[in-house]
């Protein structure tokens, strides 16, 4: 039967270029989407430009333009990088619409007669400077714990505290420099409490992966608070209905963008809105997010839809994070790879592919190991697959004048026995198990090389006596070939593409179990040139930055996220000088990594058991999982403070302070020794 489908990917910042990370996400989604159209089913992708918010406003005021004309330059970048992946969106559109306003203040008016609006005064950090209400992440200043200057305003890297802009030591606006008043203001909230009993069920009811759910179940015992959705005057963002110099926090209008550009396609499409989104729409929804949005589609975007009566999405799929090298992306290391970056060196074909093969069903995070990549792109894609194609089509031509056999003649089973499988891979599309999907599709592939080896069709060639079994065995390889194109379109579009170009065929799944026979195929040329090694190398040596795009990555107000700096010893630029009798106090000692850990509710944290050649172990809270894997770390040697007075922290108690380096140009760089040291040595 066929199905009307939605699927939506999370929308990006206009604030930023799309990197590597992102592209995990719109290659799962997109891959699903072409299996989809693949199996005949009527579906939809669409995507926008998260468009709103305080940091593209300084940006653009920052570049001296408007707003409007920075995220129509940011619009046209992401839109060029997606195409150059192959993300066959349905439209790319923006939360800036005309269709965004309007559904984003209907929503709002639902809500607010559904009372599920309150109107509250608050106080906040104003910028009199700037003249504008700052976000947390726009004030830096000391940590009221640990004192580490040049903290954000509701976090502290170096120790993990999280606390309010208030309790911050010497407060500065990162705007204008200014120290920040208390102003009161009213802000608008939405009740999510209200929906407590139906998001507690709703949870649950399959449409999240039961990771997700469980991790959810956690925000109910702490309890739904009510979300603060208004914005005052200045800021880029849709004006909140009835309510002079307030507009929708970004997150608020964001959401509903799904709906926008699906309204925007229907009109584009003679499609009916209603047919997706209204009450009784028979359309499934799938949206494919990150995980560190999970709160605001599984929470939010319900709450906000059964709060306006709309109809909730049909699955939400959050995937992990992409790792390259085993460490977070990291614009110092080179780690940090954007997509036009990529796309200055290799085939983007090749990282789809590789993704497919490090993605399944649940939300972990995938590491791109670059001599992996190397490794599987060239030998399964180049040396399984394409070559097939090379080197059956010469005989094709050389001696069948580029036809293939009427009849498959005895090896007809062995072709059937390749579309087994075929279902099986299926499902694991559909269920997203996009790993095993291309581990299966790879059997067939050694399955088929395999054969080719066994019949020998180059020594069938030397003799005239076996035209008819080289006819058959180049025929059986081609179809297998079209088998396996097939199976991987979803993947390798523009592969798939011109390699049934080359066979003169439609795309079609079902259209597999008839093999071509006595069919005319073109002559071969070049499907796909090799990786060299060296261009792999340049991936991770280009400039990070490309012109005129910003570095960071996330949007410092939508997110918890924080850019890169050193977050274990401060060593701070502006030091005053100590006596060496002082400097003798401090007792650094090399220590050994045993154990590392991510810390559950810490966003920068690493728990790190280390050795210092002493009975026990020390345990240690570092800052420091921005830049590392926790998995690359253990075995690995450096220098800690090891007559730290213990500290107790949220997590747990912290003996010591390991030692990293960090600066403008990034980090941390954690420290180690020179071949040689060992555990415990004193470092003076
Ligand atoms: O986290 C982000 O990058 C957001 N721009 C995602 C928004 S998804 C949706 F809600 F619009
Ligand atoms: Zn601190």
């Amino acid at each position: 039967m066929t199905k009307r489908i939605l699927i939506t990917s999370a929308l990006p910042y206009a604030n930023g270029p799309i990197h590597l990370g992102h592209l995990v996400e719109y290659t799962q989604t997109d891959i699903w989407a072409r299996y989809q159209r693949l199996r005949g089913h009527d579906c939809v992708y669409v995507c926008a430009d998260d468009a709103h918010g305080t940091p593209i406003m300084l940006r653009a005021q920052s570049e001296g333009i408007t707003p409007e004309a920075l995220i129509a330059r940011m619009h046209e970048e992401h839109l060029r990088d997606f195409i150059g992946f192959g993300i066959g969106f349905d439209l790319y559109h923006s939360t800036h619409s005309p269709e965004n306003f309007e559904i984003s203040q209907e929503i709002y008016r639902a809500l607010r007669s559904a009372d599920f609006i309150n109107i509250r005064e608050i106080e906040q950090a104003y910028d009199a400077v700037a003249g504008m209400f700052l976000p947390d992440r726009f004030i830096r200043g000391t940590c009221p714990r640990c004192q580490a200057t040049d903290q954000y305003g509701d976090s502290c890297e170096v120790c993990g505290a999280t606390y309010s802009p208030t309790d911050l030591i010497n407060p500065v606006s990162a705007v204008s420099g200014a120290v920040p008043e208390r102003r009161q203001s009213e802000h608008y909230f939405f009740q999510l409490g209200d929906f407590t009993g139906f998001l507690k069920q709703w949870i649950h009811s399959g449409t999240l992966q039961e990771e997700v759910a469980h991790k959810l179940d956690e925000w109910f015992s702490i309890g739904l608070a009510d979300w603060d959705i208004s914005r005052d005057e200045p800021y880029f963002g849709i004006p909140i209905p009835d309510a002079p110099g307030k507009f929708f926090y970004v997150w608020l209008d964001a959401l509903p963008g799904y709906m926008a550009a699906t309204r925007h396609w229907c009109a584009s499409h003679g499609r009916d809105f209603s047919d997706y989104w209204g009450p009784d729409a028979s359309a499934e929804i799938y949206h494919f997010i990150g995980k560190d949005i999970i709160y605001f589609h599984g929470l939010f975007w319900p709450a906000m839809l059964k709060g306006s009566g709309h109809r909730l999405p049909t699955g939400i799929f959050a995937h992990g994070h992409l790792t390259v090298n085993g460490a977070k992306m990291s614009k110092s290391r080179g780690t940090s790879i954007t997509a036009g970056q990529y796309l200055q060196h290799l085939n983007p074909e090749f990282l789809r592919y590789y993704i497919a093969t490090r993605l399944n069903s649940h939300v972990e995070d995938i590491d791109l190991n670059l001599e992996d990549f190397l490794l599987k792109g060239n030998g399964d894609l180049v040396g399984k697959v394409v070559n097939l194609a090379s080197r059956a089509a010469g005989f094709i031509h050389r001696f069948f004048a580029g036809q293939l056999a009427p009849s498959l003649g005895p090896d007809q089973t062995f072709y059937d026995s390749l579309l087994t499988s075929q279902e099986a891979i299926g499902e694991a599309y559909e269920s997203r198990e996009y790993s095993k999907a291309m581990r299966d599709i790879m059997a067939l592939a050694d399955q088929i090389n395999a054969y080719v080896d066994q019949n020998a069709p180059w020594a069938m060639a030397k003799n005239p006596e076996q035209r008819e079994a080289l006819h058959r065995v180049a025929t059986v390889t081609l179809n297998g070939f079209r088998i396996l194109v097939t199976l991987l379109s979803p993947v390798i579009p523009e592969l798939a593409r011109k390699s049934l170009a080359f066979l003169q065929t439609e795309l079609s799944w079902s259209g597999l179990s008839q093999p071509l026979l006595k069919h005319n195929i073109q002559p071969y040329s070049h499907l796909l040139q090799r990786m060299e090694k060296s261009q792999v190398d340049a991936l991770i040596q280009a400039p990070t930055e490309a012109p005129g795009t910003h570095s960071a990555a996330k949007n410092p107000e939508h997110t918890d996220k924080t850019a890169e700096k050193t977050a274990t010893a401060e060593l701070g630029t502006e030091s005053s000088s100590i006596s060496i009798e002082d400097f003798s106090k401090i007792d650094l000692r090399i220590a050994r990594i045993v154990a590392a850990e991510a810390v559950e509710g810490a966003d920068k944290l690493l728990h790190l058991t280390l050795d210092i050649g002493e009975e026990k172990t020390r345990s240690v809270f570092a800052g420091i999982k921005s830049a590392y894997d926790p998995a690359s770390l253990v075995g690995r040697l450096t220098v800690m403070v090891a007559n730290l007075a213990p500290r107790k922290m949220r997590f747990g108690l912290s003996e010591g302070m390991v030692m990293a380096a960090s600066g403008p140009a990034g980090g941390p760089f954690l420290l180690s020794p020179d071949a040689g040291a060992e555990p415990g040595m004193r470092v003076k």
